[in-house]
């Protein structure tokens, strides 16, 4: 559990007389140092799971600046398990930061090329690996699947409890199972999820499908799912991990007013930015919002410099 904290908003968000935002930030990147945001939620049932098995070796997927992958290295060092990251593309001269972060942490590195990488449990990696190993538990790419969001459903009571009686939450996506956890926790009011990749209009489906999958115990109807879903796929700034003119000047702007509460960026870059054009446009629909932060400051390794202004 982190805390809630304000955002400042900038003048241009507050000149509609009828609107008077309050855009407040749970700060999970400020959870678990090692595996912030979304990453700790989604790994616990599937360390669970793995106990369960009894897997000596736990086994899992991401590209070298990958924060799942960070947050899996991280957590791992500290557990009896044997820990081993497939890494997407071909092995560089020279580790990223992320990567030798992997590294130190005793995370076995299997460098695979893209169109092995593609068949995720299907490929000869894959295989390879588990004719070396006995027992292997995988985690699929980014912490995913069922166990994954039962994860993110938990983490919404957590958010929760921190009180607020907020109209909507706005979380990022990649795979959309962070959103589909939280959706399908009753808890959760209106969810906003902006996704970070391009073409991805169908996910929509997915997370609505998904949540009402983890959903049914708790008696929810798809139809309340449903209308409590607000999926935007338009956000993407020119793609995964890429950063239009627009977005970089948006940051240096938020920075400014901001500079305690630094986006991630790929993630939640993006989603601030199209809140705060809604709210500038007077089309925000909602008083008070809860922005999820779900971590991922690492990943600016991956940028010059020059382009991060929370340093
Ligand atoms: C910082 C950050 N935010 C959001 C997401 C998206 O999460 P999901 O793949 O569960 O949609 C990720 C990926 O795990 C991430 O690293």
């Amino acid at each position: 559990m982190s805390t809630i904290e304000p955002i400042v908003l900038p003048p241009a968000c507050q000149k509609h007389p009828n609107e008077h935002y309050i855009l407040n930030m749970y700060r999970g990147d400020l959870e678990h140092p090692s595996a912030p945001g979304n990453k700790w939620h989604k790994l616990q049932y599937h360390l669970k799971q793995a106990r369960k098995q009894q897997a000596s070796t736990i086994a899992t997927f991401g590209g070298p600046f990958s924060n799942h992958l960070h947050a899996f290295g991280a957590t791992l060092k500290t557990l009896p398990f044997h820990a081993i990251a497939v890494v997407r593309g071909e092995l560089q001269p020279q580790l990223t930061p992320t990567l030798t972060d992997l590294a130190k942490d005793g995370v076995e590195l299997w460098p695979s090329l893209r169109a092995d990488y593609r068949l995720g449990m299907d490929s000869n990696i894959v295989r390879q690996i588990n004719q070396c190993h006995d027992n292997v538990y995988w985690i699929p790419e980014g912490g995913g699947g069922e166990l994954g969001a039962m994860g993110c459903r938990d983490w919404a009571n957590d958010i929760h409890a921190l009180g607020g009686d907020y109209d909507a939450w706005v979380v990022s996506s990649g795979t959309g199972t962070t959103a589909a956890g939280l959706l399908s926790n009753i808890k959760v009011p209106d969810l906003h999820v902006f996704s970070a990749l391009k073409g991805e209009p169908a996910q929509r489906k997915l997370i609505l499908d998904f949540a009402y999958e983890l959903a049914v115990e708790a008696s929810v109807s798809k139809e309340e799912l449903d209308k409590a879903l607000y999926f935007h796929s338009d956000c993407h700034e020119g793609g995964f991990a890429k950063q239009s003119s627009e977005l970089i000047s948006f940051m240096r702007e938020f920075a400014i007013l901001n500079s305690e509460r630094p986006l991630d960026p790929v993630y939640t870059c993006k989603s601030m930015f199209a809140v705060l054009k809604a709210m500038e446009e007077g089309s925000w629909p909602y008083h008070r919002t809860l922005f999820i932060h779900t971590g991922g400051l690492q990943g600016w390794r991956g940028y010059s410099k020059a382009t991060n202004p929370f340093t």
